[in-house]
């Protein structure tokens, strides 16, 4: 067993399920970092398969080997945060716990932040990198729009700013610490975009290889927490992303009132008053159900306090509606407004009832 040093080079390793990864993923770090302090730190999201306890058996022998457990929690960008935060290492790095980034690469990353590199990011994308064999041709596709995008709204030019591979100096993690989103896959692009200048950036090839054991956690969720990222940076983070998504499932449900009201009022000539009232029940419950899986993913609803749920959906949504047409009614016959801005008004209004209302009492 080796005495205990202050670690130089904190490698934190985000888990979730990888508990036949964890004894090689060590054994690797320890390799690769021969004659370097170095500590990792597991962030588990208390994985069913037993992954903490994989890391705490090998964490009682080995004191540079630590492990988070969080309960009631997922991401694996807030894992990163919090398993730098919980280190006190000035060099900082991440790497995939399930063995797909080669580990060899990380005496090479501590060697560019002490020469003064900022970051330094393993990429598939620089020459003498590649990415074929951990990739369908599906995800190499969505990995490349991605990519694409990012570039589009970065301070800094990065070949590969989807990479979960790379290393960074403990001031510049702490200047971006305090204004990091923390939602979904994407921790590089979410410290690039929120610290908003060019960073001193160096990029380092390596070879994106094909995972061994357990299975990809990035699914739809994920990609559309994906592009909640982007639009939060773009927004300068002043507008909260959960109010973001309520806002666009508003929208939908605009959508889903009209298509509705088409069918019920001009397809089955349903009177129109009575066709109102079953568009908007029909909205409601589109609503609910988007909301319930998109907007509130973490308190999603089931069983029965999912009908509770919608029950008082239908309520706060009848008392947002009347405080609509009450406020936009009063707005034009007081001559403040013209009726459309009356209008705009009484919807934004509803807006923001409905989503307090949804947040404190639906999804509590
Ligand atoms: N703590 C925690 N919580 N860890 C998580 C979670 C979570 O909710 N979701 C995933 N992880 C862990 C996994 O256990 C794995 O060690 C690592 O994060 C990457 O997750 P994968 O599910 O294996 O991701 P991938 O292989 O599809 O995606 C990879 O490619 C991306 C590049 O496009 C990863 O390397 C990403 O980091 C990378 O950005
Ligand atoms: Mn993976």
């Amino acid at each position: 067993m080796s005495l205990s040093v202050p670690a130089r080079f904190a490698i934190v390793i985000p888990c979730f399920n990888e508990a036949p990864n964890v004894a090689p993923m060590v054994e690797r770090v320890a390799a690769a970092l021969e004659g370097v302090a170095w500590e990792a730190v597991f962030v588990d999201d208390d994985s069913p398969d037993g992954t903490a306890a994989a890391a705490r058996a090998i964490a009682a022998l080995d004191p540079r080997v630590r492990c988070i457990r969080r309960i009631g929690r997922r991401g694996l960008a807030s894992a990163c945060i919090e398993g730098w935060l919980a280190s006190s290492a000035p060099f900082l790095a991440v790497i995939d716990g399930d063995l797909q980034h080669d580990e060899r690469l990380l005496p090479r990353m501590l060697e560019a932040l002490e020469q003064g590199a900022e970051m330094v990011v393993g990429s598939r994308h620089v020459a003498g990198g590649a990415a074929e064999g951990g990739f369908s041709p599906f995800r190499a596709r969505l990995s490349r729009a991605g990519t694409a995008l990012a570039a589009a709204v970065l301070p800094v030019r990065v070949s590969d700013p989807m990479s979960g591979f790379f290393a960074l100096s403990r001031p510049v993690f702490e200047e971006a610490a305090p204004r990091l989103t923390g939602t979904g896959f994407k921790i590089l692009l979410d410290l690039l975009l929120t610290l908003r200048r060019p960073v001193r950036l160096v990029e380092l090839p390596y070879e994106f290889r094909a995972r061994e054991a357990g299975e990809s956690k990035l699914d739809a969720t994920v990609m559309l927490e994906f592009l909640g990222l982007l639009a939060d940076k773009a927004l300068g983070g002043w507008v909260p992303l959960r109010f973001l998504a309520f806002a666009l499932v508003g929208g939908a449900g605009v959508l889903v009132h009209l298509a509705a009201l088409g069918v019920l009022h001009g397809l089955l000539s349903v009177p129109f008053g009575a066709a109102q009232w079953g568009a908007t029940f029909c909205a409601m419950t589109v609503n609910f159900w988007l909301n319930n899986q998109v907007t509130y993913r973490d308190r999603r609803l089931r069983g029965p306090r999912l009908w509770q749920g919608l029950a008082l959906f239908y309520a706060v949504c009848g008392i947002g509606a009347a405080a609509n047409v009450g406020v936009a009614a009063l707005l034009v016959r007081d001559g403040v407004l013209a009726w459309g801005l009356a209008g705009a008004a009484g919807a934004a209004l509803t807006v923001v009832w409905n989503f307090a209302m949804s947040s404190t009492l639906v999804w509590r």
